[in-house]
C-alpha cells in the first residue's frame, strides 16, 4: 500500500475578452500570418479593467471543486501557482481562501513562473503524502497582460490570462505505476538563464516591471530541457514514453509543442494542445489545457498523463500522473 495524491476535481476559468492575432496588426509591425506560423497562437483572453489574478484563480477553483463534488470546507490547502498576483503580500492564495469562505487550513502562492503549476503539483504531492493535508486545492493563474510592452512585437502577442484548478485527494494506492494519482516528479532550475527570460522591474527595484525575453534561446532550452525532464520524471515511476496516453504541456508555443513530442517518440495525437486558443498563460497553461482536455473527452480515468513545463530562470520540470 502506498499514499497517493489523486486528481478528484478539475476546472478552469477564462476571461470574457477574446483578442485576435490581426488586433496587433493595427498597432505593430506584426501579422497574423507571423503570430500564427511562428508560435501556434491564433487568440488569447486578456483580462477586463480591474480584473486581477485572484478573481481569475477563485472562478476557476469553484468550477474544479464542484467537479470534484465538495465544498471548500473540505479543502485543508490552497497552493496557487503566479507570478501576476495582485499585490505584493497577502498571497493571492489566501484571497481566493476568504472568497471561498474557508477560514481553517492554509493557502500559499508559488512563484515559478510557467513552471509553476508543476512546481505547484509537487508541493501538494509532498504535503499529502507526509500526511500535513488530505485535500489540497492546487491552481495556476495569471495576468501576463499587465506585465506586457506593447511596444516590443517579439512578446506582446504571445501571453494571454487565464487561470486552472485541480482537486487532489489523498488515496491508498498499491504502490504501483497502474495506481492513480501522481506518480512520479521532476523539478530543476538554473539561476545562470535570469537574462533569457525575466521582467525587469518588481518590489524591492520599485517597479512593476515589463516581461523581456530572449526568445530564441528560450526556445532551444525548451525543447531539449522538456523531453529530458518528462522522460526522467517517466523513470522515476518506472515507466517510458510508450506508456504514455497523453502529454499535457505548457503551452508556449506549437513548435516547442511538437518539437517535444517528437523527441519522446510521440504522436501528435497523444498531446493537448490549447495554445492556439489562449497563448501563453505561464502557471495557468498546464490546469487549463487538462481541464478543457477532459472536457473534449481527450483525457479519460486511469490514463497516464504527463505535464511538463519550462519558464524564467530558468525553471522545468515534469509531472507523472494517472488520472
Ligand atoms: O513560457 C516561457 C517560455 N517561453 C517560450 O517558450 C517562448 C520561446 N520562444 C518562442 O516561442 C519563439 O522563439 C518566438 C515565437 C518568440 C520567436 O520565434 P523564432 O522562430 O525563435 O523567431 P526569432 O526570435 O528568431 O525572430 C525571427 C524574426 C526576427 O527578425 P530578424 O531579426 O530575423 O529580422 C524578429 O525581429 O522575427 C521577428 N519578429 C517578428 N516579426 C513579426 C519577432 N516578433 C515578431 C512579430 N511579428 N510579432
Amino acid at each position: 500500500m502506498a499514499g497517493r495524491a489523486v486528481v478528484t476535481g478539475v476546472g478552469h476559468y477564462l476571461p470574457e475578452r477574446i483578442v485576435p492575432n490581426s488586433a496587433f496588426e493595427e498597432t505593430l509591425d506584426t501579422t497574423d500570418e507571423w503570430i500564427r506560423s511562428r508560435s501556434g497562437i491564433e487568440r488569447r483572453h486578456f483580462a477586463a479593467e480591474g480584473e486581477t489574478t485572484s478573481d481569475l484563480a477563485f472562478h476557476a477553483a469553484r468550477a474544479a471543486l464542484e467537479d470534484a463534488g465538495i465544498t471548500a470546507d473540505e479543502i485543508d490547502a490552497i497552493i496557487l501557482a503566479t507570478s501576476t498576483a495582485d499585490l505584493t503580500f497577502p498571497s493571492a492564495a489566501t484571497m481566493v481562501q476568504a472568497r471561498l469562505g474557508m477560514t481553517h487550513g492554509f493557502a500559499f502562492d508559488v512563484q515559478a513562473v510557467c513552471a509553476g503549476f508543476v512546481y505547484a503539483l509537487s508541493n501538494a504531492n509532498a504535503l499529502i503524502l507526509s500526511g500535513q493535508a488530505k485535500r489540497v486545492l492546487v491552481i495556476g493563474a495569471e495576468t501576463f497582460s499587465r506585465i506586457m510592452d506593447w511596444t516590443d512585437r517579439s512578446t506582446c502577442v504571445l501571453f494571454g490570462d487565464g487561470a486552472g484548478a485541480l482537486v487532489l485527494e489523498a488515496q491508498e494506492g498499491e504502490g504501483s505505476a497502474q495506481d492513480r494519482g501522481i506518480l512520479s516528479v521532476d523539478l530543476n532550475s538554473d539561476g545562470r538563464y535570469r537574462d533569457l527570460l525575466y521582467v525587469d522591474g518588481g518590489v524591492s527595484t520599485q517597479s512593476t516591471g515589463h516581461l523581456r525575453m530572449q526568445g530564441n534561446q528560450v526556445f532551444r532550452h525548451a525543447v531539449e530541457k522538456l523531453a529530458k525532464t518528462a522522460e526522467t520524471a517517466l523513470d522515476r515511476a518506472g515507466l517510458t514514453s510508450a506508456d504514455v496516453d497523453w502529454i499535457v504541456p505548457h503551452q508556449a508555443n506549437i513548435r516547442i509543442i511538437q518539437g517535444t513530442a517528437k523527441k519522446m517518440g510521440l504522436s501528435m495525437e497523444k498531446v493537448v494542445v490549447t495554445v492556439q486558443d489562449h497563448g501563453n498563460t505561464s502557471a495557468a497553461s498546464i490546469p487549463l489545457a487538462l481541464s478543457i482536455g477532459k472536457g473534449r473527452g481527450q483525457i479519460k480515468p486511469g490514463d497516464l498523463v504527463v505535464t511538463e513545463a519550462i519558464g524564467g530562470g530558468l525553471a522545468w520540470g515534469a509531472v507523472v500522473l494517472r488520472w
